[in-house]
């Protein structure tokens, strides 16, 4: 009989459980044995192994976080710790590993499959980077979180007439940036570094005040630039009354949309039917329609996502 192990690594994302719910029932129903990591890589390492049942995956699909936990575990990279985890697994003939989360935990599986170790990865990650599928487990999620809080940040800076700035998260991706800004009619987009122009900035904000709008809403992915300094130098220059806002980690809790729960579902599912097939070393992938996968080696040495017509469309609604 093939016994499955799951974990969840990296950040945690709304929709990570339905994901282990759906491969845990998949394998279940198809006649393997289902264990589950707690604490991602570190509790690999630490043998926090245990058998997971039907029963133990009920109600939690619309749950946020992970039941499994999870953890950043920079060790893992090591040698000797990446292979005593895997003697971890091989010691209780387990083959397989499936690992839900972003390219971090992804570079994480393709690790412990060269000590041995057959791995499947589903992509989980609110900031949408794994390139080798159109649309990860929380992102979804995480981009109707931004687009709730913006709408309340319009309402404020439409009653005090004010210019708001807000920070979102992304890491290196502006993806959360760019759908949550389209989707809140937000004045402009900020996505690197470059694009964050003082003087462009001030003259959106006096054209809108010049032709009595009563807000401006600009959307910032983190890293790129200080808001709050922003945010004086904007008021400063144009004596409009300037806020910042960074969202921060609610962007990574809350119960999973419904697409999320779907998603996570057809990745958990698709997962336990490639290892049934006996395939592994692969990355699993959607476009929201259509599912795939992807040889891990070749997954993680894909380009990043083109954002070039979320940028257009962004123009064009201006
Ligand atoms: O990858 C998800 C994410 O929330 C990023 O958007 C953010 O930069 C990072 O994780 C924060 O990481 P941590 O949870 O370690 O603070």
């Amino acid at each position: 009989m093939k016994k499955v192990a799951v974990l969840t690594s990296g950040g945690d994302a709304p929709g990570m459980n339905a994901a282990i719910r759906a491969l845990t029932r998949t394998c279940l129903n198809l006649g393997m044995d289902v264990y589950g990591v707690e604490n991602g890589y570190l509790g690999l390492y630490n043998n926090n192994i245990f058998q997971l049942k039907s029963r133990d995956v009920s109600d939690i699909i619309n749950r946020g976080g992970t039941f499994l936990k999870t953890a950043r575990f920079a060790d893992f990279m090591k040698d000797e710790v990446c292979q005593h985890a895997a003697l971890n697994l091989l010691n209780q003939d387990i083959e397989y590993l499936v690992v839900i989360g972003g390219e971090g935990s992804y570079k994480g599986a393709q690790r412990i499959s060269k000590f041995g170790i057959k791995v499947i990865c589903i992509p989980a990650t609110i900031d949408n980077d794994v390139q080798s599928t159109k649309l990860a487990v929380g992102h979804d999620s995480a981009t109707n979180t931004v687009v709730e809080a913006i709408d309340r940040i319009k309402d404020n800076s439409s009653s005090h007439s004010r210019c708001s700035i807000i920070e979102v998260m992304g890491r290196n991706c502006g993806e959360i940036a760019l759908r949550s800004g389209i989707a809140s009619g937000v004045e402009e987009v900020f996505i690197d570094k470059d694009s964050v122009d003082l003087d462009k900035i001030c003259s959106i904000v006096e054209a809108r005040k010049i032709s009595n709008h009563n807000n401006t809403l600009f959307v910032m992915v983190e890293n790129i630039c200080d808001i709050i300094e922003l945010a004086q130098q904007i008021e400063e220059r144009t004596n409009v009354e300037t806020r910042s806002t960074i969202l921060g980690y609610i962007q990574r809790g809350g119960s999973p949309s419904a697409l999320d729960r779907y998603l996570a579902s057809e990745f958990g599912s698709y997962a336990g039917r490639l290892i049934a097939a006996g395939k592994y070393n692969l990355a699993i992938g959607s476009n929201g329609i259509d599912f795939y996968d992807t040889a891990l080696d070749e997954a993680l040495i894909l380009e990043i996502h083109d954002v070039t017509e979320m940028l257009k469309l962004s123009d064009y609604l201006k």
